[in-house]
């Protein structure tokens, strides 16, 4: 099995990267939130569903569930993310723990949201099996992700400039778009014992007020494809942002700025 113990050590020290968590909630989060708001609504919530909001993060989703659900419990590994956490949604039970394994009694939650969190957990296998074992039968589960490069075009002209310029990814990591793909999604949450409800594709969008707009956003809000950045030396940094930069120029310009799209997916399933 393919070792991505380096790649969850970046992870985990990233999220905890205040720099990070700030420009995530500026430039990302509002797009996570929208795709997230609907996965929400896919989980039927009732005032006395008990409902987990794994890799929480910010809190947000925590906190709009909040709205629908007196009993609100949120899980994310970073400290960072969980102090903002704790002032969006006080009102919810925040825990500190890593999603692949949750602190939690078997079959305490009703509902399962995670919005994004798993195409940044290196064991889907584990952390799938955990979310079936916090679920009493017949709970569902949310999961969102990212389309990637092939239906995206913020995702091909990052990864375009990047490997262009840079080359692959120094260190294996498990495949960030898996979760996107209907089939694959399919294929693992019915080896963990769910049954697929529905997949579907959000269609969002980045509106940018300058065409190097999507190279900072990927240069200071995520965690992976930052260290990626990086990692280069200073000219091949120079190389990646002006590659990003003519691309959006070029292909995505609109009257009030620039528009890119960024779709996501919503996958809805429950456990049999
Ligand atoms: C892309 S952010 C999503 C945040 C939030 N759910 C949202 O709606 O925008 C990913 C979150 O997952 C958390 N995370 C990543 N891997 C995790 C793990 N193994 N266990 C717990 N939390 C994890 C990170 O700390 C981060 O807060």
């Amino acid at each position: 099995m393919t070792d991505f113990a380096e790649f969850a050590e970046r992870e985990r020290a990233g999220w905890q990267d205040a720099e990070i968590v700030v420009a995530y909630v500026e430039y990302i989060a509002p797009l996570t939130e929208r795709a997230g708001e609907q996965a929400l609504m896919a989980l039927n919530i009732a005032p006395d569903t008990e409902v987990l909001d794994l890799c929480c993060g910010q809190g947000e989703m925590t906190r709009r569930a909040c709205e629908l659900s007196e009993n609100v419990a949120g899980l994310d590994f970073s400290e960072t993310m969980l102090e903002r956490a704790a002032r969006v949604a006080p009102m919810a039970d925040l825990r500190e723990g890593d999603a692949a394994a949750m602190p939690y009694a078997d079959a305490s939650f009703d509902a399962v949201l995670c919005n994004f969190g798993i195409p940044h957990v290196p064991d889907r296998t584990a952390v799938l099996s955990e979310i079936a074992r916090v679920l009493r039968p017949g709970g569902r589960v949310a999961l969102t992700s990212w389309v990637g490069p092939d239906g995206s075009a913020a995702f091909a002209t990052a990864v375009t400039a990047i490997q262009g310029m840079a080359g692959p990814p120094s260190i294996p990591q498990p495949d960030f778009f898996e979760f996107s793909r209907g089939d694959a999604a399919e294929t693992r949450l019915s080896q963990a014992g769910f049954q697929l409800q529905s997949h579907e594709v959000i269609p969002l969008v980045l509106d940018l007020d300058r065409p190097d707009g999507l190279f900072q956003l990927f240069a200071n809000a995520t965690v992976g494809i930052r260290m990626l950045i990086q990692s280069q030396e200073p000219p091949v940094v120079d190389a990646i942002r002006d590659a990003m930069a003519a691309e959006v120029e070029r292909e995505y310009r609109v009257p009030e700025g620039y528009r890119v799209a960024m779709p996501a997916t919503i996958t809805v399933a429950s456990l049999q």
